[in-house]
């Protein structure tokens, strides 16, 4: 009774230094985790964000954990480089390939700053200018052969018709192996659910075949087909005369391992990854974007006017740049119907934010999401381009984080959505299904936000217009 009392004591002291709940006798601890489980990470770090304001002191899996969603704090932690490694259950990083291995969840410091370099050279400078005409490209095909995809009602599922421009742009840009998309799709869609089942789940569940074994499977066939795939690669590099001299990312990776940089199972891993970066964040984004342009008929008016008067008569070397309406509305869609909503952390050393002590060790969630939606904007709660008339100071507004650990995709990301936005506006409008709207498709806020895809919410019709004019149907 004397050392529940002691630590009782304790805690209860820490409970009025920390807004969070409380100790209480190591019940806190159970309570926040099961919420944590059950409710998903996104909706669990909304909750206590909600409930103990912008700094919130929480416990995952029995680990100390601070959510954010105080601009300057998330700052300083995204600037830092004591906070360059991410948290998550060993066992289920091991399950998805992810622990000491690829870039995302790798937390061998070492091992990913150098892996990083790869994934930086890949998706910044000089290949930037032909991700765009393969984006163009891309996007043309699919929507040429838009009959394959639509239903009797004549609607189309948009997220699928995007995951699949999306995921060939992927490969012609990184791996240029002919593949079966429409496989590596619902494998990649697999490995995604897993990966959100096992990155927090304690270590009980990794023994309990029969809730597990599905999950490591699913996890296991997507790491198969990269191997595969991988191995073509190979093949299609030694037969070829001489190295091309734009090298794309995975003839990267084989070199490096060749000269024994690189181990086969993290060149298979940091292929995985770069594969499934785009299906999982971006193509959901611009399905969001689609829906929020319906709901906004004056904002696509404005943005196919820009794109006229920007584009002339013919469709090539867009200046980009110049389209300002266009990534006006980007970035409101990315700050009001984020799909990365947050990110994880995990303190290296020991800190001090703004005078609050960090422990090395403690785990950090930046709810960047929150945070977008409580500071500085105009109109915080609702869509509205004008949020972005006035330039916005980059520590308000964090999409893709910045610093050590940033997307390292975040030039890309931006150049790929322009592209695939203006060759679809251009030539056709979307309509979802009437009533349909953002509010009105459930969604899921786990590891990232994004439409439960049940029944045929998430279809549209996709139709051809006119120069400037819209059709309404
Ligand atoms: C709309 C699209 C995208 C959004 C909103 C997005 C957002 C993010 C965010 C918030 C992070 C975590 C940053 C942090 O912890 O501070 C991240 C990490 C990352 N993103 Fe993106 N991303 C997008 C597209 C892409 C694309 C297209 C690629 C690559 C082709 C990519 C590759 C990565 C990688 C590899 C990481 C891990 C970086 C590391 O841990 O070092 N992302 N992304
Ligand atoms: C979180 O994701 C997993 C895997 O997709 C799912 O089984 C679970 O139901 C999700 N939780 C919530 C609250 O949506
Ligand atoms: C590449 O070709 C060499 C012979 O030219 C052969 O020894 C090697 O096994 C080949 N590698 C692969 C991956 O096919
Ligand atoms: C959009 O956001 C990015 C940061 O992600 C910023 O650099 C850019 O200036 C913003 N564009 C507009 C038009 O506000």
């Amino acid at each position: 009774l004397l050392f529940v009392l002691g630590s009782n004591t304790a805690s209860v002291n820490s409970c009025f230094f920390l807004p969070g709940p409380c100790f209480l006798a190591g019940l806190g601890p159970i309570l926040s985790y099961g919420r944590f489980i059950w409710t998903g990470i996104g909706t669990a770090s909304n909750y206590y964000n909600n409930k103990y304001g912008s700094i919130a002191r929480v416990w995952i899996n029995g680990e100390e954990t601070l959510i954010l969603s105080r601009s300057s704090a998330v700052y300083h932690v995204l600037r830092s480089t004591h906070y360059t490694a991410r948290f998550g259950s060993k066992k289920g990083l091991e399950c998805i390939g992810m622990e000491g291995r690829g870039i995302i969840f790798n937390n061998d410091v070492l091992l990913w700053r150098k892996v990083r370099t790869y994934f930086a050279k890949a998706l910044t400078g000089p290949g930037l200018q032909s991700t765009v005409q393969i984006c163009v490209s891309s996007t043309s095909k699919h929507l040429d052969n838009l009959q394959k995809m639509t239903d009797p009602s004549r609607h189309v599922d948009a997220l699928d018709l995007l995951r699949v421009v999306v995921v060939d742009i992927s490969n012609r840009l990184f791996l240029r192996v002919p593949l079966d998309e429409k496989d590596l799709l619902m494998k990649i869609h697999n490995y995604f659910e897993t990966w959100q089942t096992v990155l927090i789940k304690p270590n009980i569940f990794f023994k309990i075949g029969w809730l597990y074994n599905k999950h490591k499977k699913a996890a296991q066939e997507l790491q198969d087909v990269m191997e595969s795939l991988l191995e073509t690669k190979r093949k299609i590099i030694n037969e070829s005369e001489k190295l091309d001299d734009d090298r794309d990312f995975a003839t990267e990776l084989i070199l490096a391992q060749s000269v024994g940089e690189l181990s086969a199972d993290n060149v298979r891993q940091c292929v995985l990854e770069m594969v499934i970066a785009a299906p999982d964040t971006l193509s959901i984004s611009l399905f969001f974007m689609l829906m929020l342009l319906k709901q906004n008929p004056d904002v696509e008016l404005k943005i196919v006017e820009e794109m006229n008067s920007v584009l002339g008569e013919k469709g090539e070397s867009v200046d980009y740049q110049s389209l300002k309406v266009l990534e006006s509305f980007i970035n409101e869609s990315l700050r009001f119907h984020p799909v990365v909503d947050f990110t994880m952390r995990k303190a290296l050393k020991d800190d001090n934010i703004e005078g609050m002590e960090i422990k090395k060790g403690t785990n950090i969630i930046l709810n960047i999401g929150l945070m977008h939606k409580s500071e500085f904007f105009q109109k915080p709660k609702e869509f509205n381009v004008m949020n972005f008339d006035k330039t916005v100071p980059s520590r308000f507004f964090q999409p893709f984080g910045c610093g050590p650990r940033s997307c390292v995709g975040k030039h890309i990301a931006m150049v790929m959505m322009k592209a695939i936005l203006v060759t679809l506006l251009s030539r056709y409008t979307v309509c979802p299904h009437s009533g349909c709207t953002l509010n009105s498709i459930r969604q899921t806020n786990n590891l990232s936000q994004q439409p439960v895809e049940d029944e045929h919410s998430l279809a549209m019709q996709i139709t051809k217009h006119r120069h400037a004019v819209r059709s309404v149907i």
